[in-house]
């Protein structure tokens, strides 16, 4: 159990952190993932062809795969276009990156103090929006037999070794989100029941239950 703080005197025990919509759309984008994840890995290795049985054989992996990758990517706009005000990089950021010692041996209390989202989540944020844009355009350019005639040919092979550099990156730092998620004990109930402790909040963005607070008060 959380334990209490001075901050949580006349306040609910629980703060909303994600509405449903929000929600919602998260595991969309999770879904979306998972489907072009499975579906591209199936195409981009003999090794990994037993996965185009979840898609109803290779020709059928083949067509799918590109519109999988396609609601991935407008999922996420919707999110991203959403949370992008709640990334902004500031020097409190800045400050948290370079104790990033202190962060993996749990020292939170060396740390700033962290509004919605920490240094590290909106540096991830960043280079998930970087790979989504990379990994549109490059399978746009080879996406047969649609857009990729009008591509010369060198610019269709550059497309896919990056459109593949591109999906390796995405898969590291979903896998490392995935594991941050768990790890930090309390952050899956803020997406799968969309609240939080105020214990958590305080422990892990003051900040941000400050300002949940004075928006409250101000109501
Ligand atoms: C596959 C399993 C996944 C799990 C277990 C997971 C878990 C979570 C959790 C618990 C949060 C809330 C963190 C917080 O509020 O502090 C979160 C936020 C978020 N997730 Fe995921 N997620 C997954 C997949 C994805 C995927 C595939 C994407 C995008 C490609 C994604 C993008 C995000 C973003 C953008 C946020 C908000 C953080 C920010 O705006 O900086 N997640 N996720």
């Amino acid at each position: 159990m959380t334990e209490r703080t001075p901050a949580d005197r006349g306040h609910p025990r629980e703060i909303v952190r994600y509405t449903a919509n929000e929600r919602t759309n998260h595991w969309l984008i999770a879904i979306g993932f998972l489907l072009a994840g499975l579906s591209g890995l199936a195409l981009y290795h003999p090794a990994m062809s037993w996965l185009y049985a979840l898609f109803g054989g290779g020709p059928w992996t083949r067509v799918l795969h590109p519109f999988f990758g396609v609601f991935m990517f407008v999922v996420f706009v919707l999110f991203a276009w959403h949370m992008g005000g709640s990334n902004r990089l500031d020097a409190r950021d800045r400050q948290w990156l370079k104790q990033i010692d202190d962060v993996a041996a749990g020292r939170e209390e060396k740390l700033p103090e962290v509004g919605r989202y920490n240094g590290g989540q909106k540096v991830l944020f960043w280079l998930l929006v970087l790979c989504m844009l990379g990994l549109l355009a490059t399978g746009i350019v080879m996406w047969q037999p649609w857009f990729a005639p009008a591509f010369p040919v060198s610019i269709v092979r550059l497309g896919s070794v990056l459109h593949a550099i591109l999906a390796t990156v995405l898969i590291c730092l979903i896998i490392f989100h995935a594991y941050s998620a768990f790890w930090v004990k309390g952050s899956m109930g803020a997406m799968v029941r969309g609240r939080v402790t105020r214990g958590w909040a305080w422990k892990h963005h003051r900040e941000w239950l400050r300002e949940v607070d004075r928006d409250a008060s101000a109501k």
